[in-house]
């Protein structure tokens, strides 16, 4: 049985106040089967830990950074992450990749590092507009898994998550239909079948990203492969979170 997860990616969004007041409404929400995570600020990671002590919902990071520790200034590292109880964090986001210059070799180190640190992973990926539209999609995605969780050792798997989020589907309104989700992720789970085995593919949890909504997200969730979500705008606002969540039960 695979884990189903949606989590909230809040981005540089929500000051001090509107994470507390967040936090409190996400509280309220009755969480089921499903595993819940927000990753708010890294400045707010302390307070957001804090607030949900008791709670299942789990705080993750954004972002963490390859290197144990030096003279990387404003990074956060898996030590600091460790220090206030956070156990997982994204890696790979399109944002990253794209307004930060991470690409696969930077990647590969961050993943390896992390979960060499205990961490778990979300690790994002996922084509552009054009990829699709060339039909070069499936190419894309392979070579960016092949670049980086693919050289993995398969007891590294067991620490990661997987993210599919094509890029022309973040923050645009627009959303892969639940029949591309599913193609790509089945496609993705035949990938890290043939390198490892149906044992370890079977068991990893792919998430679908790119303008999940309370509107579409049953119809997404109820194909066999995507195990559940990562979600941008609509996390920010508790009613839909909470709505999406309850479509991954
Ligand atoms: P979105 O963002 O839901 O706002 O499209 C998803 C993401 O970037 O993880």
């Amino acid at each position: 049985m695979r884990k189903k997860i949606v989590a909230g990616n809040w981005k540089m969004n929500n000051d001090l106040d509107q994470t507390i007041l967040l936090i409190e409404e996400l509280k309220k929400n009755q969480i089921t089967k499903v595993n819940v995570m927000i990753a708010p600020s890294s400045l707010f990671l302390k307070t957001a830990k804090d607030l949900l002590e008791d709670s299942p919902i789990e705080v993750i990071s954004q972002n963490v950074h390859q290197k144990s520790n030096g003279a990387y200034t404003g990074e956060v590292s898996c030590d600091m992450l460790k220090n206030i109880g956070i156990s997982t964090t994204l890696i790979g986001h399109s944002e990253r990749r794209a307004h930060f210059n991470e690409n696969d070799f930077v990647l590969l180190e961050k993943v390896k590092f992390a979960i060499d640190s205990g961490m778990n992973i979300i690790f994002c990926f996922g084509e552009q507009l054009k990829d699709r539209k060339s039909n070069k999609h499936f190419d894309v995605v392979k070579s960016q898994l092949e670049n980086t969780v693919l050289k993995l050792n398969s007891d590294f798997w067991k620490n990661i998550i997987l993210a599919y989020e094509p890029v022309w589907a973040i923050g645009t309104g627009e959303t892969a239909s639940a029949e591309q989700a599913q193609e790509m992720h089945e496609f993705v789970r035949n990938c890290i079948s043939k390198s490892y085995g149906d044992i370890v593919s079977d068991k990893v949890s792919i998430l679908y990203g790119g303008s999940v909504k309370p509107s579409n997200a049953i119809e997404i969730f109820s194909k066999k492969d995507v195990d559940g979500g990562l979600i941008g705008g609509a996390s920010l606002v508790a009613s839909d979170f909470d709505e999406i969540v309850k479509a991954n039960s």
